[in-house]
């Protein structure tokens, strides 16, 4: 029995998380668990009505779960920042999700901006580190107003994070690097920094990956890139990369690149984890709230129910979890015309049905 806190958000995240959730009740009746789900309203329209956004104690009850499946925050109408800043990286924060899994994999029948590149091309990984960094707000003004006025925020890493991400990534490595998966003969993690500029953060970064590889992970063959390469070859040869950990802002940003080159928002998942056998995660489409596209049942669910999918495999599901992969890859393949919203040939719930339809079987 898994207890399970959905968060369905803004926008079209009500939309994608039913479908999501449609397609693990499914999973739950044909690989025989159970799912306790309890919904919850946060989002831009509690936060109007009441102006709260996650409080301490939302935290405490959030806790109280084996996990959280999300759908989307954003709202037009609450200006940027604090949706974003108060439920989402609250949550990632105070549950100390230090891990953002973000796998970019292009599935069977799925349309690449990158020509000539298939399935085989792009299958990678990145692992964000999702405490640090510029996301820390540490910073200010000062002579705010004035034409002299200074802004400063910084980019903060302890050796502490560093080194509990690296863990993770070598670890994720051994365990589903492409060596691992039957696709080459080695499993290779790359870090993707900026040694040449952020001659700090990123030092500490280089330096605690080259100790931990040598020392406990002589198996994993190491690379480093700076940011810029990593986006220049993610598009010119994708098929280099295997996994990638990263610090907070460029997770972010290559991840974007990542999720276009997979296909786009429709498809792209990921995964904010804790680790810890206690650690609640969180699940989430990777994409935001779609505003304009809300309540017109033509979004994609693919992303959530991937989502779903990610979180199914971290609760132990394996099994469940494979099989909902294979059900998406077969959906890709063989049914939608694309990913776009309003252009896959069917609408939202109907994917969630073809979907769900081939999990029961
Ligand atoms: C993401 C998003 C968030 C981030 C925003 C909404 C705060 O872009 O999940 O990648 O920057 O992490
Ligand atoms: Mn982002």
């Amino acid at each position: 029995m898994y207890k399970i806190a959905v968060l369905p958000g803004d926008g079209t995240g009500p939309e994608v998380t039913v479908e999501a959730v449609k397609v693990l009740k499914v999973a739950a009746e044909k690989f025989n668990f159970e799912l306790d789900l309890t919904e919850f309203d946060f989002g831009g329209e509690r936060y109007m009505k009441t102006g709260e956004t996650l409080s301490d104690s939302d935290v405490e009850e959030l806790r109280q779960f084996d996990s959280i499946l999300l759908g989307a925050i954003g709202h037009p109408d609450v200006a940027p920042g604090i949706l974003e800043k108060g439920i989402l990286l609250k949550a990632r924060f105070a549950l100390d999700q230090y891990i953002n899994l973000r796998p970019v994999k292009l599935y069977p029948g799925v349309e690449t901006p990158l020509k000539d590149k298939g399935p085989d091309d792009i299958d990678f990984v990145v692992v964000r580190e999702n405490t640090g960094d510029l996301y820390t707000g540490t910073g200010g003004f000062s002579l705010k107003g004035t034409p002299h006025e200074v802004a400063v925020q910084s980019a903060v890493y302890n050796r502490f994070q560093v080194d509990r991400c690296l863990k993770y990534a070598f670890e994720y490595t051994r365990k589903h690097g492409k060596k691992a998966r039957g696709k080459g003969d080695k499993n290779t993690l790359a870090l993707c920094g900026k040694t040449n500029v952020l001659t700090y953060v990123y030092d500490l970064w280089e330096r605690a990956f080259n100790e931990m590889g040598q020392a406990e992970y002589p198996d994993i063959e190491r690379e480093y890139y700076h940011v810029d390469a990593t986006c220049m070859w993610m598009v010119k040869n994708p098929e280099w990369f295997d996994v990638i950990v990263t610090g907070n802002m460029f997770g972010d940003i290559i991840t974007d690149l990542g999720a276009m080159i997979q296909g786009g928002m429709g498809i792209a998942a990921g995964g904010n984890i804790n680790p810890d056998p206690q650690g609640v995660s969180m699940f989430e489409p990777i994409g935001g709230s779609a505003p304009k596209y809300t309540g017109k049942n033509v979004i994609n669910p693919l992303a959530a129910i991937c989502a779903a999918q990610m979180m199914l495999a971290a609760l132990g599901e394996q099994e469940a979890a494979g099989v909902i992969e294979k059900a998406v890859m077969y959906v890709t393949a063989n049914k939608l015309k694309s990913l776009a919203a309003g252009k896959m040939g069917y609408s939202t719930s109907e994917v969630g049905d073809l979907v769900a339809e081939i999990v029961a079987k």
